[in-house]
């Protein structure tokens, strides 16, 4: 199969011709049909983490079950999945809490090899196939379109369950989200589902602001004025973090999803916290329960009510990703994805 890889951080991704083992124990390999490209693929490409190399990256991916092992109980082949980037042991304390997100057991960050070439988060959806644990495989409608339904496995289920199950935004609260790319231009689909008012958007970016706008923003600037009940950071900076931290009514919670570099810090006022009650949160793949929270948001998609199609901005070749993260650096595009043919 065809893949491109990281082989030294900061250099384009290579391309690779790799093949995938079949699949034993609990393991599926996927076909992939899309995949979009997250900033934390470009984090991990450009040196802001230490990662295992060579790497395929990739984490937000979709696609068909093409094989399963001896052991696998919830896909058959011809299924199709989203992929999820925090594959659950199901055994750990975490788990048994219902917090698989926040599992400890899970292989994932290890971004285990195959052949010798590690996989993103135990995916590498930037290649025509994986080879995945069956907790990391979701079925789904196979009426959602294959790049609609790679970015419910990153993005949507970073951006919507940040505001409906970490922050558990209700109706008539304020809100204002720092960063509106992808996975921001997520929190704003589902700000305007839970029935934020207003819906305050702030990007550096003209165009960004633009479709915040479209995506039910009640307004959109590029510097954050006022206070809110929540306050979102989706960028992973530590001015645009202590931004979101200063856009704090009494009260309020600020929900860090955005991801720095290794070893950066910021600051904020204790004094506050606790003076004026307020939260500082991070956020974890939404919080979510991909087999329960990926079905709810294809049915809200389907019923209308959140519209996935506003954010997928292009779709690509797998040969133009190196094009891509370069779109993403400049702040050109939100949402790339690769449709494989
Ligand atoms: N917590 C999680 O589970 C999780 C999941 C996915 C992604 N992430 C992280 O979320 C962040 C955003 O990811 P993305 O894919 O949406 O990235 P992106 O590059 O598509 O979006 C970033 C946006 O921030 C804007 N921006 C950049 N610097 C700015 C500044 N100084 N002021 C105002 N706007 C600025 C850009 O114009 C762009 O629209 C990344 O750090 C990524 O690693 C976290
Ligand atoms: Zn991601
Ligand atoms: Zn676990």
């Amino acid at each position: 199969m065809r893949a491109r890889v990281l082989e030294q951080p900061g250099a384009p991704l290579a391309d690779a011709e790799l093949t995938l083992p079949e699949p034993t124990g609990d393991q599926v390999r996927v076909k992939l049909l899309a995949s979009g490209v997250c900033h934390s693929d470009l984090h991990a490409a450009d040196g802001d983490w230490t990662v295992p190399l060579p790497l395929v990256l990739g984490h937000e991916g979709a696609g068909v079950v093409e094989a399963v092992g001896p052991d696998v109980r919830d896909v058959r082949p011809g299924d199709r999945v989203v992929l999820s980037w925090y594959a659950p042991c199901r055994r750990c304390a975490q788990c048994a809490a219902g917090r698989a997100w926040l599992c400890t057991g899970t292989r994932a960050l290890e971004h285990p090899a195959v052949a010798g070439v590690h996989a993103y988060l135990g995916l590498g959806t930037f290649a025509e196939a994986a080879l995945v644990p069956e907790s990391a495989a979701i079925a789904i409608d196979p009426a959602v379109p294959p790049a609609v339904a790679a970015l419910i496995g990153c993005a949507v289920a970073t951006g919507v369950g940040a505001v409906l199950n970490t922050a558990g935004v209700r109706a008539g609260e304020s809100a204002i989200v720092v960063g509106c790319g992808g996975v921001g231009q997520a929190i704003l689909l589902g700000l305007a589902l839970a029935g934020a008012d207003p819906i305050v958007a702030v990007d550096r970016s003209a165009e960004r602001r633009e479709q915040a706008l479209a995506l039910g923003a009640t307004r959109a600037s590029d510097v954050a004025e006022g206070v809110y009940d929540h306050a979102f950071e989706a960028i992973g900076l530590p001015e645009t973090i202590e931004t979101a931290c200063e856009a704090l009514a009494p009260g309020g919670t600020a929900v860090v999803v955005g991801q720095v570099p290794d070893g950066v810090r910021a600051t904020f006022d204790p004094f506050v916290l606790s003076d004026r009650e307020k939260t500082i949160k991070g956020s974890n793949y939404g919080s979510c329960r991909p087999p329960l929270d990926f079905r709810r948001i294809i049915d809200l998609d389907m019923a209308g009510k959140l519209d996935l199609d506003l954010l997928v901005s292009q779709t690509i070749p797998l040969e133009s990703i190196n094009e891509a993260f370069a779109s993403m650096r400049e702040g050109t595009v939100a949402r790339s994805v690769i449709v494989y043919t």
